[in-house]
Formats: structure tokens, sequence, C-alpha cells
């Protein structure tokens, strides 16, 4: 816990931005569980969208229609962020399968489902102590936090570290695919008009291609000390 001169803690905002499989959802939980804050995974949000949108038939093109499912649901995270509730259902495993890997960019691209996941993600950020992270929230989401960081690492490492996660849970797939998908993703991201995926000026870039995910924890700790003093 990051404390003030008398003890007191310090409820600081932490942003992180970065592309798919930089280790920025894994390094922002541990954060967040380190400094006993909220840990905000964005992604999560527009993944449930995207859930919703496959299980009730709505193309990524009908935006009206995708609006109105973002306004109408509620998505809950807990255990500190690792398991996300749609409409109170448990869906952590689904939001995360290659179908959905593949959609959601088309999803998160639409700007009236941005304005609501914006407004939900703000209200969820609103008394500080939290570790938030995804594409927009040094720059849009959070302009004012404290600490913004750009979380990347090369294509490759990112593909493999992709590649073992779904291994880890029986989903097959190639090396090959992975690439392409990451590489459109990433192409989607930065590319649409509406808060595209950059670098914030006032970020700290730390490429984790050759980092544990133990040092990229510590390297932002040490930052959130300049916050502290004692
Ligand atoms: O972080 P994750 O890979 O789970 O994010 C899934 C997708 O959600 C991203 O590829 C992006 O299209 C979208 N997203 C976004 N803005 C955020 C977080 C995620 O557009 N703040």
């Amino acid at each position: 816990m990051t404390v003030d001169m008398s003890g007191s803690p310090i409820a600081l905002t932490i942003a992180i931005d970065g592309p798919a499989g930089s280790g920025k959802s894994t390094a922002a939980r541990l954060i967040a569980e380190r400094l006993d804050y909220v840990y905000l995974n964005s992604g999560s949000m527009y993944r449930a969208i995207t859930l919703l949108s496959v299980q009730s038939g709505v193309e990524p093109s009908n935006q009206i229609a995708l609006i109105e499912l973002a306004q109408n649901c509620q998505i809950e995270f807990v255990d500190n962020g690792q398991i996300t509730l749609l409409d109170g259902i448990d869906v952590s495993t689904q939001i995360r399968t290659p179908v959905i890997d593949s959609q959601v960019a088309a999803v998160a691209k639409v700007p009236g489902v941005r304005k609501e996941m914006v407004r939900q993600q703000r209200r969820i950020a609103s008394s500080g102590g939290v570790v938030a992270e995804g594409r927009d929230t040094t720059t849009v989401v959070l302009p004012n936090a404290d600490l913004k960081f750009y979380i990347t690492a090369s294509v490759n490492v990112r593909a493999n570290r992709r590649f073992n996660e779904l291994q880890g849970k029986g989903i097959n797939c190639s090396i090959s695919q992975i690439v392409q998908e990451i590489t459109d993703r990433d192409l989607a991201d930065k590319s649409r008009l509406n808060s595209p995926l950059k670098i914030d000026q006032e970020a700290i870039v730390i490429d984790t291609s050759d980092l544990t995910i133990g040092e990229v924890v510590s390297t932002v700790l040490k930052k959130t000390d300049h916050f502290s003093t004692n």
C-alpha cells in the first residue's frame, strides 16, 4: 500500500494501455493485488458485449442493436477482476475464445458502445485506488491518471504467450493463426477513428519482450514510490 507522510493510504489512479498479449493484464492484476487496489480490465467489458452480440445474433455492423445491448446489460467484476459476470452469469472463459478474439475489435470501434463502456469504467475508477488497463485508459478514460504506462512486446512474443494460454485451456490453434489474429487486431485497434490505441505523451513505455512478469510489476511499483513519502 502506498502511504503518505502520516501513514494514510494514497489512492492512486494507475492507467495501463497496450496491445494484445503484452502482459498488461497479468501485470495490472498483480499490481492491484500488491497495492490492494481495484483492478479494472476494460477489455473484458468489450469482450462481454461481443459475447452478447454473438449469442443474440447481432452483427457488428448493426450499431443501434449493439448500443442497446451495451446499455441494457450488467457487467460486474468479482474476485478482483478475475471473474467477469454478464447479467449475473460467469462468462470469464467464454469471453476469451478465438471467436471473441476475432470479433471484439469490430464491436469495440462502435462509438455508442465505447461511450457506454467509458461511462461505466469512469464510475468504477471514480474513487481512485485503481489499476485500469485496456487500449484507451491513458488517453480517454482516465486522462488525469497519476501514473500512465504503455506495455508492449514484439508480435512473436505476444503470439507465443497467447498460444500457450489457449493450449493451457485445451483450445486448438496454430501459432500462425494467432500471429495473424494479433496483427489484425493491432491494426484495427490502432487505426480506428474513435479512441485508437496509441502511446499517451505522459506514458512510461515498458517493452516486456525480455522481461519476466515480476520485473514488469516491480518497474511499475517503483514508480508508485514517488508518491510515497516514507
Ligand atoms: O485487452 P483485451 O485484449 O482483452 O481487449 C480486447 C479488445 O477490446 C481489444 O482488442 C480492443 O479491440 C478492445 N478494447 C478497447 N478498448 C479498451 C480495451 C479493449 O477497444 N480500453
